[in-house]
């Protein structure tokens, strides 16, 4: 709502106080707020883009010290006229001045971020009866989309059956839902037993424990894919674990454990001479951002070597040993018995993934690609901010 307002200069500050309906200086107007020439100058709405995007640099202004120097100011009935010193003019309505004032800002600034974030529902084995799933045909429209980004953000986990067995299928899949991450494995890449030339277990036919991928790098892929164009005829299922869910129960079983796996980086390393391929990353195992699980990071098989003379090695350890048994546990593990066609998709900050060994030489195939998480975040936030009705993508009981 467009409100009156009226400037005045105060203390080489710009005060300003609005008035409700019936203007300033009725019952309803406002104590007023100080604005900073500086600010207003920085933040002059006509020169921000609809994209959010300042149309100069900063330091155009702040190397001009009169670029802020208030010449003259002018009330006028929709907004606030602004001469500068150096001879530009700037307007601010008034109910854009009301919504930057800071009376408030900070309980609004919270309660808008919050509102542009889908809460994280956390989970274990009893998920299993009811994991998110949805048909290709159904991505394929943008409600689609928006549930499965929604899914990403509230379970971490979400599967797609339909895709078909085409080789390739998992790029332009990830290129629909962001932009698939072309990474020194290329921008795909095959998992299958490769037998005696394989270069890591997981193109064996091996079992693999829960882990995350690629943690010795920086950024680290925040979404992994893998579909399936062939499985094997036993075992071979691929395994799921929510690492916030297992932090979370750790943190209440084994305070100890829980500080020195938040607190504690851990070097993560993968090396191929032969590309000149260096990767190098150190993070621990239960990032933290003010006192909330950010991040879970966890590779038995990138693990590089802590310091030797680090104090508590032996306790380091044994917390890692028992983030370790929890996250394989029956407690925390559901199980995707992949058939060709099917799509697993998953928050690989958040989900750790593995899998059942199966026969040597059983036909198992799996294409894998990774995509950024920003724009699963993007597309639920900009959601959110058109007041889109999210709840109606939860599978639990909300409560
Ligand atoms: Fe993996």
């Amino acid at each position: 709502m467009a409100r009156f307002g009226h400037a005045s200069r105060r203390c080489g500050q710009i005060f300003v106080q609005w008035g409700g309906s019936l203007g300033v200086g009725s019952t309803e107007a406002t104590a007023g707020q100080l604005f900073h020439p500086l600010w207003l100058r920085l933040n002059d709405p006509s020169q921000i883009t609809r994209n959010q995007q300042r149309l100069f640099e900063m330091s155009s202004i702040m190397d001009r010290r009169n670029s802020w120097e208030v010449t003259d100011l002018k009330n006028e009935q929709e907004r606030l006229s602004v001469q500068w010193g150096d001879g530009a003019q700037s307007y601010y309505p008034w109910h854009w001045l009301a919504e930057h004032a800071t009376a408030g800002a900070a309980e609004a600034a919270e309660a808008k971020q919050l509102k542009l974030e889908v809460p994280k529902h956390l989970w274990n084995q009893s998920f299993q009866s009811t994991l998110p799933r949805m048909e290709y045909e159904a991505l394929l429209t943008r409600s689609g989309k928006l549930q499965l980004c929604t899914y990403l953000e509230r379970y971490g986990l979400a599967f797609v059956s339909g895709l078909g067995a085409a080789e390739g299928t998992v790029k332009k899949v990830g290129n629909y839902i962001g932009h698939v991450r072309v990474t020194n494995y290329g921008a795909i890449f095959d998992v299958k037993d490769d037998g005696a030339k394989a270069t890591n277990l997981a193109f064996t036919n091996q079992k693999i424990s829960a882990h995350t991928d690629n943690p010795y790098r920086d950024p680290f892929p925040g979404i992994q894919m893998l579909h399936c164009l062939s499985c094997a005829g036993e075992g071979g299922a691929t395994l799921f674990t929510d690492g916030f869910s297992v932090a979370q129960k750790l943190k209440s079983l084994d305070p100890t454990a829980f500080h020195l796996l938040s607190n504690i980086e851990h070097p993560y390393e993968y090396r191929d001479p032969d590309a000149a391929v260096l990767l190098q990353a150190s993070v621990p195992v239960i990032k933290l951002c003010q006192g909330e699980i950010e991040r879970i990071t966890f590779n038995n098989r990138s693990a590089a070597p802590m310091g030797p003379e680090m104090p508590e090695l032996e306790r380091y350890y044994e917390a890692w040993a028992l983030f370790d048994r929890m996250a394989n546990s029956m407690e925390f593990t559901v199980k995707a018995n992949l058939k060709p066609g099917d799509l697993a998709i998953w928050s690989n900050g958040r989900v750790m993934h593995g899998r059942e060994g199966y026969e040597r030489g059983a036909p198992r195939h799996l294409q894998g690609a990774y995509l950024d998480y920003d724009e699963i975040q993007s597309a639920v936030r900009a959601a959110l901010a058109e007041g889109k009705d999210l709840e109606r993508f939860s599978i639990h009981q909300i409560e």
